[in-house]
């Protein structure tokens, strides 16, 4: 050949061979070269049998896939741009005009704009459930219910259900469960294998926080036990195009061997700071599981055990109601460790100041009246996240 832009194109590669490395190589491809027209036609994409096109597959995007299998006790996974796309996909391919799909009020807000927008705009109806009364859930369901979305512990506010009841209650129904597992991340309990014979149908998992763990990549994963299930999902995911990045996927890989050691450490800090909390007169009420006291904290125990690494790294306070809302704004203001900012998992200690009226049909019974305040622990020594807390408190409120 002697176009230099030919030769450069079709340039002799040999990968190389014998080479073992900790970290696998990174495949990137849109386009996979087929070595016939026979194999072309009939390489199937489905089945994993072949590889046909970077977006429905490549050795990369597939051994993550494998790993958050083993992470999550799964045995199907599909990979989605975000965690939110993950919680779409899930809705566009398990519901059609007509349908209904039930969602715990204390779930991530965007699941719920979804249904109260484009789910709504095709005809798909939702109903709110309370995550703290399964009875609830079980009132609410009826024929045209197709998904139940679950959450533990619940986003915000961080009520922890009682999962194996919810999913004994639709089971019985005949209804498919889907959890957001973003705050167990794999670790804090298993969701395929709830015990007493109880396991989820889908588990969504926003690998932007934990698995991620840098605040810096954004992808989400949607984990099945059943073929047929995750074949549905993964049809939606082609025809919509959910593609990943190579180069997001070699970083979740890259830490993922240090996720429970990182989750286990935000538990511990968090744990910490959530219980000097309590010591504190400025607020009326500490949120975490893991607090005796704290919604739902009998069935995170009864689930997860009492045992560092099985909580993530959020707590959330509601101030006394004494304090205004410009006067908790303040305090947020005045920190200098927790930075503003959503999301969480990443090694950086994140605060959100939420208005939880607007977020909530009425405002809940167990939880007290005043500004909410979510804080996610980062990797920081905990004295100085609490010395943080502590002088941002006398700053703002003294
Ligand atoms: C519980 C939960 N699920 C899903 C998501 C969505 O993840 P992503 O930001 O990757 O869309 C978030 C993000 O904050 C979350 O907190």
């Amino acid at each position: 050949m002697s176009d230099k832009t030919t030769d450069l194109i079709h340039h002799p590669y040999v990968p190389p061979e014998g080479f073992v490395a900790p970290q696998p190589g990174v495949y990137k491809a849109s386009t996979v070269i087929f070595p016939s027209v026979a194999a072309l036609r009939s390489r199937e994409w489905k089945d994993r049998t072949g590889y046909t096109y970077g977006l429905h597959g490549t050795p990369t995007t597939y051994l993550l896939e494998e790993r958050l299998c083993t992470l999550e006790g799964g045995a199907q996974c599909v990979l989605v741009p975000s965690g939110l796309a993950a919680i779409a996909n899930v809705g566009l391919a398990l519901l059609k005009s007509g349908d209904e799909v039930l969602i715990p009020a204390n779930a991530y807000g965007p699941n719920r704009a979804l249904a109260e927008g484009e789910l709504k705009g095709w005809g798909i109806t939702h109903q709110l459930y309370d995550p703290l009364d399964p009875q609830d859930l079980a009132r609410r369901l009826g024929p045209r219910t197709k998904l139940v979305w679950l959450e533990a512990a619940g986003s915000v506010t961080l009520e922890f259900p009682d999962l194996r009841e919810q999913l004994r209650i639709c089971r019985a129904a005949g209804v498919l469960t889907a959890l957001d597992n973003t705050w167990g991340a794999g670790l804090a309990f298993n969701p395929f294998d709830l015990g007493e014979g109880q396991g989820v149908d889908i588990s969504a998992h926003a690998l932007t926080k934990y698995p991620s763990g840098g605040g810096d990549v954004l992808m989400g994963s949607i984990i099945t036990r059943d073929e047929a299930l995750h074949i549905r999902l993964k049809l939606t995911h082609m025809r919509l195009g959910l593609g990943v990045g190579a180069n997001d996927v070699e970083t979740v890989l890259r830490s993922l061997p240090s996720l429970a050691l990182r989750y286990r450490a935000h538990d511990r800090t968090a744990r910490a700071l959530a219980r000097w909390c309590q010591t504190r007169p400025e607020f009326a009420q500490v949120l975490h599981p893991a607090l005796p006291g704290s919604p739902g904290h009998e069935h995170w125990r009864a689930l997860c055990g009492e045992e560092e690494g099985r909580a993530a790294g959020l707590f959330s306070v509601i101030f006394d109601a004494r304090y205004r809302q410009p006067q908790v704004d303040a305090f947020c203001d005045a920190l200098r460790l927790f930075k503003l900012g959503y999301s969480w998992g990443g090694p950086m200690s994140l605060v959100v100041p939420y208005e939880l009226a607007g977020m909530r049909p009425a405002w809940p019974a167990h939880l007290a009246r005043g500004s909410l305040v979510r804080f996610s622990a980062g990797l920081e020594a905990q004295e100085d996240l609490q010395a943080d807390l502590a002088q941002a408190l006398q700053a703002a409120l003294a």
